[in-house]
């Protein structure tokens, strides 16, 4: 590997200035942990994780601005400061006319599903996501997947997997009439299918399909800087324009958006949904202050608004999205190199095992990639998470299992948290597993919640 090229895999730029130790449990100690956890990563001690790649949500690393931002908390109840300039910075990177602060991303969700779907809807989206989906369904709607369909061919390298097949939302409006559409769901990236991006050109295209069939489009901006790294680097005509410029033009093509900003916020908690049209507006601001509180805090802080403006504001730097790209692709290119199946390209906030051809002597109803991800944790603990079969969860109609295509294990990467080094310590336990594969034992539930299940279930080995 060309490990010394900084232009393949660049240096952090920035400094460490504040440090957190790690803290590395022994091996007996990692194997009561998991089964005490019911070998679900979910339910382990974050003090008895090594290296803790279960999510990038909330797991970012503030910068000295960041920190000195949340010590300029307008704690007020209605129209803090902070407000006035979170909303002022949402409005001029993404666009759009209004803005309604909440908690994090599924509290945006909860509202928009609760004001734009009517049951018996359908919402047509790339790739569902779990809370996503969950509140679609709460409020009626049958989701149903538009992605491209090599989306979920694990092993096509291919750019731009995330986009939508427009052909498949026109099957949509032939059979059931553009009327029975709620809304089209874009999300950037897609977070299931790997992190992988959508093309400006796929948003052009989806926007006149909706145009001409007067249909609304809501993002899920929770990733949309790494989607704009990937259109930068692989899209024709971008490569001179900055990340600003592509996120603004990427929303103009959209009605709305949900927003987690725990992701491309660089912060720990905050979200929001954003729109144009004024009649939603007014009544996103009712559900809010049901849910979530005033529409000047919306569950955040005032520190907290502040935070996370000063935060998108620094993931518009090209160098800070560009090293970030980078270090996650080094980890995919190390366990490429050892032959350990992965989702091809690797994607913008994770690598994921693919647990199919990792594990080829289990079946998806044991719970492979589960099962992976908790004797990573055993071998070197090394957090990571199951999205598979447990992830997707049951069809509320019929009670089966949802199959997904796609059986991964997310080692998903904190942003400016972990070096180099620590994706080698990652990759070479990775390794070392596929080494012995064949040891990685079926599981079997023993507590399934009804819902989003992934959460809090827990297993036990099913061959002893
Ligand atoms: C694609 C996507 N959408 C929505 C959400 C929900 O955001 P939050 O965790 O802030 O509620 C997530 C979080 O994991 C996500 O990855």
């Amino acid at each position: 590997m060309d490990y010394m090229n900084l232009d393949k895999y660049p240096a952090k730029p920035f400094k460490i200035k504040s440090v957190e130790p790690m803290n590395m449990i022994s091996r007996e100690e990692r194997e009561k942990a998991m089964e005490e956890a019911g070998y679900n990563t979910f339910n382990l001690k974050s003090r008895d994780c090594y290296i803790d790649l279960l999510t990038d949500s909330g797991t970012n690393a503030m910068s000295d601005k960041q920190w000195a931002g949340m010590m300029m908390g307008d704690e007020a109840y209605a129209g803090s400061e902070n407000w006035i300039y979170l909303e002022k910075t949402i409005k001029d990177i993404f666009g759009f006319k209004h803005v309604i602060p909440t908690h994090q991303g599924r509290g945006a969700e909860n509202i928009l599903s609760t004001i734009a779907i009517k049951p018996g809807q359908i919402v047509p989206g790339n790739m569902y996501f779990t809370t996503t989906r969950y509140h679609q369904e709460k409020n009626g709607a049958t989701f149903m997947d538009v992605v491209r369909d090599e989306a979920h061919d694990a092993g096509l390298n291919i750019p731009f997997k995330g986009n939508i097949d427009v052909s498949k939302i026109e099957k949509i409006i032939e059979e059931h009439g553009a009327d029975k559409i709620a809304y089209i769901q874009l999300a950037v990236t897609v977070n299931l299918a790997g992190g992988q991006p959508v093309s400006m050109q796929n948003m052009r295209d989806v926007r006149a399909l909706a145009d001409k069939h007067g249909i609304k489009i809501f993002y899920d901006a929770t990733r949309c800087v790494e989607n704009a790294f990937f259109i930068k680097e692989q899209e024709e005509g971008y490569a001179d324009k900055t990340i600003k410029e592509i996120v603004l033009e990427m929303f103009s093509y959209a009605d709305g958006t949900t927003m987690s900003g725990k992701k491309d916020g660089i912060v720990n908690m905050g979200g929001f949904l954003a729109m144009n049209d004024d009649d939603l507006f007014g009544e996103a601001k009712e559900i809010v202050v049901v849910y979530e509180g005033m529409p000047s805090y919306g569950g955040m802080t005032g520190r907290d608004m502040q935070a996370i403006a000063i935060g998108f504001q620094e993931a518009m730097q090209y160098e800070y999205i560009e090293h970030r790209i980078k270090q996650i692709r080094y980890l995919g290119d190390r366990l490429l190199e050892a032959g350990v199946p992965i989702i091809e390209p690797v994607g913008g906030h994770a690598v994921f095992l693919d647990a199919r051809r990792f594990c080829p002597h289990l079946d998806q109803e044991q719970y492979p990639a589960q099962s992976l991800a908790a004797s990573l944790y055993i071998d070197s603990g090394v957090r990571s998470m199951e999205r598979g079969i447990v992830s997707a969860g049951r069809d509320v109609k019929t009670g089966e299992n949802h199959r997904p295509a796609l059986e991964t294990v997310r080692l998903t990467i904190p942003r400016r948290v972990y070096t180099y080094k620590h994706m080698d310590v990652v990759a070479d336990s990775v390794i070392n597993l596929f080494k012995h594969k064949e040891d990685i034992r079926p599981l079997e539930f023993v507590y399934e919640p009804k819902q989003l299940r992934f959460f809090t279930a827990k297993f036990k080995y099913a061959d002893k």
